[in-house]
């Protein structure tokens, strides 16, 4: 049985992936310094499962600890790299702390893992490095310079680990997610954003649960149909698969190429209102919101083609924007119930 690392394995999108790993019978070992997860996730990954979840608390800034803990477990034969800061705003603040992090931290895991010769690598990149592009957007569409730090830090990692590839016997995969939204269909993990959301999706369910009073759409005068933005919302569930369908590529040196990169979206382009719209159809609630100025930096649309991900990694979205909102829902009231119950 092949033993998979995930690294930032509390976070939204690692959780439902070590899951994911779990059903597809891979072995797991995950680590989260907790900097935006909590640790009560580890029992519900386990609940999901059946299965105990092995789990080291390990921050991947400090280098001694994480050569030490990759030392220890050298049979890892793939890593999946999640460990990272993601608020575009912050990055703008505080860009040292994402330029040590995201990108101090990949080093620092790459060179434990060239140490003890772990080789397969999947690395998660985003549709940021894009920019404004001409959708759908394919691999080979041109990267611009980054509009944040954040978004620098994902086009930096990709050159990093390019680079170790050829220096090296490295593999990488390099997933592009576009909008991941949506939670587990148990309710038992999600999406945690702390303090006030800056996405979209988890806005609209913490307005309609109250936590918000109202969702201001960011502008309706955008030359898209309706006038609001457009993106491509995939759901978390099926974000975890493709990165079983990475490592199954890895693992089974299905590769042409020792860095291969893939979007992973639905294909689809849906605008700010129809995403509203379908919020409230699915769950019957009627969301407060009102239309606001522009958010500075938004592209207007953008969504991607997904075919190279269907024909070489055999992967495709399962789930449409109707499941999205109604597990984001669910997983809404779940968390709403268990504060109720704890104060
Ligand atoms: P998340 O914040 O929920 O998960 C990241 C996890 O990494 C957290 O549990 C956090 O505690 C942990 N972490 C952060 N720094 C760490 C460190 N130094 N050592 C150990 N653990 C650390 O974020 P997510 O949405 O699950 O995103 C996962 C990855 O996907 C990130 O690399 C993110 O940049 C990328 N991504 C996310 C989105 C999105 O919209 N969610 C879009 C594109 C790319
Ligand atoms: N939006 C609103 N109101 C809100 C929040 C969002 O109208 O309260 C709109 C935004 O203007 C945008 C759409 O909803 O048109 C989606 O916004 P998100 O913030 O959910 O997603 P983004 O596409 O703006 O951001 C995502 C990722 C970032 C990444 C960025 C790059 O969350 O990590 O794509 O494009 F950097």
């Amino acid at each position: 049985m092949s033993k998979i690392l995930v690294t930032g394995g509390t976070g939204y999108i690692g959780s439902h992936t070590v899951v994911e790993l779990h059903n597809a019978g891979f072995e797991v070992i995950a680590i989260d310094n907790f900097d935006n997860s909590y640790p009560d996730v580890i029992e519900n990954i386990e609940k999901i499962s059946s299965k105990k979840l092995n789990f080291e608390n390990v921050d991947i800034r400090d280098k001694a600890a994480l050569k030490a803990f990759i030392a220890k477990h050298n049979d890892i034969t793939a890593v999946i790299h999640f460990a990272a800061n993601k608020a575009v705003g912050e990055s703008v603040q505080f860009p040292l702390k994402y330029y040590e992090n995201n990108v101090g931290g990949t080093v620092n895991l790459l060179q434990a893992l060239q140490e003890n010769n772990i080789n397969n690598i999947v690395f998660s990149s985003s549709c940021t490095v894009y920019g404004e592009a001409t959708p759908p957007v394919d691999e080979n569409a041109p990267i611009p310079v980054a509009q944040s730090p954040y978004g620098n830090t994902k086009q930096i990692c990709e050159e990093v680990l390019m680079d170790q590839t050829k220096a090296s016997d490295l593999k990488v995969v390099a997933l592009r997610y576009f909008n991941p939204v949506g939670a587990h269909d148990s309710a038992l993990i999600g999406e945690l954003p702390i303090g006030v959301p800056n996405n979209l999706v988890p806005f609209i369910t913490q307005t309609a649960i109250g936590k918000r009073e109202v969702l201001t759409v960011f502008g309706d005068d955008y030359p898209t149909p309706d006038g609001t933005c457009i993106r491509d919302y995939i759901h978390v569930v099926d974000i975890a698969l493709a990165h079983v369908a990475a490592i199954n590529y890895l693992l089974n040196k299905k590769y042409t190429e020792a860095f291969s990169v893939f979007n992973l979206g639905t294909g689809n382009g849906n605008s700010v209102l129809e995403v509203i719209q379908s919020f409230e159809k699915e769950t019957g609630v009627k969301l407060n919101y009102k239309i606001g100025p522009r958010r500075t930096g938004d592209v207007v649309q953008v969504y991607a083609s997904c075919e190279k991900a269907l024909n070489v990694l055999g992967w495709k979205t399962e789930r449409d924007l109707a499941n999205c909102m109604t597990t984001a829902w669910a997983w809404e009231k779940a968390l709403a119930a268990k504060n109720s119950s704890s104060n």
